[in-house]
């Protein structure tokens, strides 16, 4: 397909370039000129999010705009006159399950020729996916990226009333865009970025290239929205950032992602948790302020990615194995009643069998909470493409086999040592059978008999038997 005169087109070369010019904070850029704000009077929009937790909450701002557009929201494709899909980069099936979804959704188009199509997230910053895109997927009539989801009135302008196919990715460090309006999803639990994009490049991920250098918000910024969250009754924040530990840094700020950790909890707002922490900086003042204020819950992801010392270092993630260890019986030592759950990457280039065994007795021994795993996927521009080493699909598969079971028993016996005990526990929303459930602090699951003035609320609870999901039985007791 040809490049078309106003198209800007995603560029992985220039994704990955950093420069020492700090963000600029833009606090008024966002505005929706008269004749757009009309655009979705009497139209139905279907927005699909995959993804992470940023991704999440970038819908939020996604349905934020255009419900200031006039647009309703639906939760149909099929009654929706716009489609916009939010997708995620992060490993291949993530890709192929929204090419598939956007393949299947075309059927829709003969019976609503003016059918809209949108995509926007991080696949939208792949050069080989735009350009699959641009060739074979010609119902497609937007595509925008992470660093410009301001621009969507004008781009949709662009598609609605000049009829255009409008592409516009932009592929820079980033800059930090507030004012933009949030349609938040959740009634009880909200999102709250504290930072966008990754520095770390990890030999492995996408994330430094389709969101851009690391970029902190300023903290009364975030305090702000944390305020106005506690005011509308939200019970739980969670502080988003691709590694919240480096937050503050680009401002040089005192007191980092520690500060900002305990000016949030002295607002007062009932459970704060943040995610995600990368190992390499995580210091003993984030552990002090977590073990301090009772509102910050007892539970930290920290991705660990492998538990050979080889592997991590070609993984390029700073830390040996021993490091990763002395560090997670730190926080242990200081916080006892606080759960660690971690990544791990299997058949990552390089990982033989032995390295594999060397993984798995290392998490055996460690007893994290819990364990998500994931098969090594090549990721267009990364440095691990060219490793040597590739491991078998079939072998990975298998690996990732071994680590679910191991996981399970993990999960297993962390939920089980809460049997007996009492904790508080927000419920959310109803299970099947009659029963409502919701989170610990250190995101053990509860279940109890439905009761809708529970619903939204922190109750202290005593638990009971553990059934084999590992759902504790609840038991409230005021
Ligand atoms: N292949 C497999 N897993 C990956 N992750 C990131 N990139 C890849 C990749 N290319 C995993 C890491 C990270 C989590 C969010 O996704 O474990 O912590
Ligand atoms: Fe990816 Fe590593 Fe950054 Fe996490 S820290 S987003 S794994 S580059």
């Amino acid at each position: 397909m040809k490049k078309q005169p106003g198209w800007a087109l995603p560029n992985l070369k220039d994704a990955q370039v950093r420069t020492t010019k700090e963000a600029v904070i833009e606090k008024s850029l966002f505005q929706i000129p008269e004749q757009i704000r009309l655009l979705g009077q009497g139209k139905k929009y279907y927005l699909r999010t995959y993804g992470c937790q940023a991704n999440e909450r970038d819908s939020e701002t996604l349905a934020g705009i255009l419900e200031e557009m006039n647009f309703t929201a639906v939760e149909h494709p099929e009654d929706a006159d716009l489609i916009l899909m939010n997708t995620c980069a992060i490993r291949k099936n993530a890709e192929d399950k929204v090419l598939g979804e956007i393949g299947s959704l075309k059927r829709l188009k003969r019976k609503k020729p003016d059918l809209l199509f949108g995509l926007c997230g991080c696949m939208a910053q792949e050069e080989d996916v735009v350009a699959k895109l641009l060739e074979t997927y010609r119902h497609v009539n937007l595509i925008f990226g992470t660093h410009n989801i301001h621009r969507l009135p004008e781009l949709l302008y662009d598609v609605m009333v000049n009829g255009n196919r409008s592409v516009e990715v932009l592929s820079k460090e980033g800059d930090v865009i507030e004012n933009l309006p949030v349609r938040r999803f959740g009634k009880h639990k909200a999102w709250v970025n504290i930072m966008y994009g990754c520095d770390k490049f990890c030999t492995y991920c996408i994330v430094p290239y389709t969101r851009g250098k690391e970029r902190s918000r300023m903290m009364e910024d975030i305090l702000e929205e944390v305020r106005i969250l506690k005011a509308e009754g939200f019970k739980e924040i969670t502080l988003l950032g691709q590694n919240v530990n480096s937050y503050g840094k680009d401002l040089h700020m005192e007191g980092g992602f520690a500060g900002l950790l305990e000016e949030t909890a002295k607002i007062g707002i009932e459970r704060i948790r943040f995610t995600t922490s990368h190992p390499w900086d995580f210091t003993d003042e984030m552990i002090d302020v977590i073990a301090r204020y009772e509102n910050i819950m007892p539970f930290i992801h920290l991705p660990v990615q492998s538990g050979d010392s080889d592997i991590l270092k070609i993984m390029g993630r700073r830390y040996t194995r021993e490091q990763y260890l002395t560090l997670f019986h730190k926080i242990k030592e200081r916080i006892p009643h606080c759960a660690i759950s971690t990544d791990i990457i299997v058949g990552f280039p390089g990982e033989t069998e032995e390295d594999f065994r060397t993984t798995y007795d290392f998490l055996e021994g460690l007893k994290p909470a819990f364990l998500h795993i994931f098969p090594f996927s090549e990721r267009p521009g990364t440095p691990a493409v060219d490793m040597p080493g590739k491991v078998q699909p079939s072998v990975a598969t298998r690996r990732v086999a071994e680590l679910e079971e191991l996981c399970g028993r993990l999960h297993g016996a962390f939920c089980a040592k809460a049997v007996g005990s009492e904790d508080t526990v927000l419920f959310e929303s109803t299970l099947r059978g009659g029963m409502m459930f919701g989170y610990t602090g250190s995101y053990r699951r509860v279940k109890a008999p439905y009761d809708r003035t529970r619903i939204n609320a922190i109750c202290r609870v005593r638990f009971g038997a553990m059934d084999e999901s590992h759902d504790l039985m609840g038991d409230i007791l005021d």
